[in-house]
């Protein structure tokens, strides 16, 4: 946890590969696709490193940030880069100023946005849930403006993370393969990922990546998930990367993804170590849906 102490967020050579080698091709693409410079929303910490990393393809910048004194050294840094005309800084808890739209001194995010990371300290479960709430309400934000993006999250991998609520995940998904692939095959899913030492970065992906793809195709985005990154980070913390296309289509009815839960399962989990991308660990195939 040393990238969290006063000093500020510390970047690290995983990190670094995963910001220039897995991300920036991506916004780059993003960018060539819709024929413009990005609209950004994230949590880039005091360096802006992401942002001056993927400047090029960015049009104006929503930072935010909860540390005080992290906030004054944004300003400084995007004075020094001259780029403070560009910069709109929200103050506070990145899931409050989700949920309630607002910053600490009252200020809105400027919606909507194409490239939105959300790279923050703590897990994604907590007992009250605020965490998946606030990116509900991101992509619900987003689909009121029409507007498809690409959302990165990064955050700690935690095994202690509510266990209670992937379980029950866990049952609920039994239920919903069992309809779509075979119950011996369901079962067999299942199993896997509740052994003890099956590892917990395979649950905390797929529960992930399904809630995204739900919530996404439940809002009219046509979604596609790609395989989830573990990586260990500053003071030897052990975080997840996930990388996710919303691409919004009109329509009444509920968008259904060419990318099926079953799809999900099987993209299994890779890891960055030593500048390379491999395996982290073998995971059931489960067919095709
Ligand atoms: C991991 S660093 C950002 C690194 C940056 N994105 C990069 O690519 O190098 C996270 C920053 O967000 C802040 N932060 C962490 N969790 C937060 C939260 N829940 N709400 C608001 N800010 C948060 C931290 O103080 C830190 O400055």
């Amino acid at each position: 946890m040393n990238d969290r102490k006063p000093g500020g967020f510390r970047s690290n050579p995983n990190k670094n590969y995963i910001r220039s080698r897995i991300d920036k091709p991506l916004i780059r693409k993003w960018s060539e696709n819709a024929g413009r410079h990005l609209e950004y929303l994230g949590l880039p910490g005091w360096e802006m490193l992401d942002i001056v990393e993927w400047q090029s393809f960015l049009a104006n910048f929503s930072t935010i940030e909860r540390e005080e004194r992290e906030q004054h050294r944004l300003y400084l840094t995007a004075n020094v880069r001259d780029v403070e005309h560009r910069l709109h800084a929200l103050y506070g808890d990145f899931d409050d100023i989700l949920i309630t739209g607002r910053d600490k001194y009252g200020r809105m995010p400027r919606w909507p946005y194409d490239v939105v990371n959300l790279d923050f300290y703590g897990g994604l479960l907590y007992s009250d849930l605020r965490r998946p709430m606030a990116l509900r309400k991101l992509i619900e934000n987003q689909a009121a403006h029409e507007r498809s993006f690409l959302l990165i999250v990064t955050h700690d991998l935690r095994d202690s993370d509510r266990g209670r609520e992937k379980q029950s995940f866990l049952t609920d998904m039994h239920k919903f393969l069992a309809r779509g692939i075979s119950m011996r095959a369901s079962t067999i899913a299942l199993d896997w990922y509740e052994r003890a030492d099956t590892p917990d970065a395979a649950r905390q992906s797929v529960y992930t990546n399904v809630f995204l793809h739900d919530v996404g195709e439940n809002h009219q985005f046509h979604v596609t998930c790609r395989t989830p990154l573990v990586y260990v980070g500053t003071g030897g913390t052990k975080m997840i990367h996930y990388t996710t296309d919303f691409a919004f289509r009109r329509a009444a009815h509920r968008i259904v993804s060419d990318q099926s839960i079953v799809d999900i399962l099987n993209l299994g989990v890779h890891e960055v170590a030593d500048e390379r991308v491999l395996v982290a660990f073998e995971t059931p195939y489960f067919g095709i849906a």
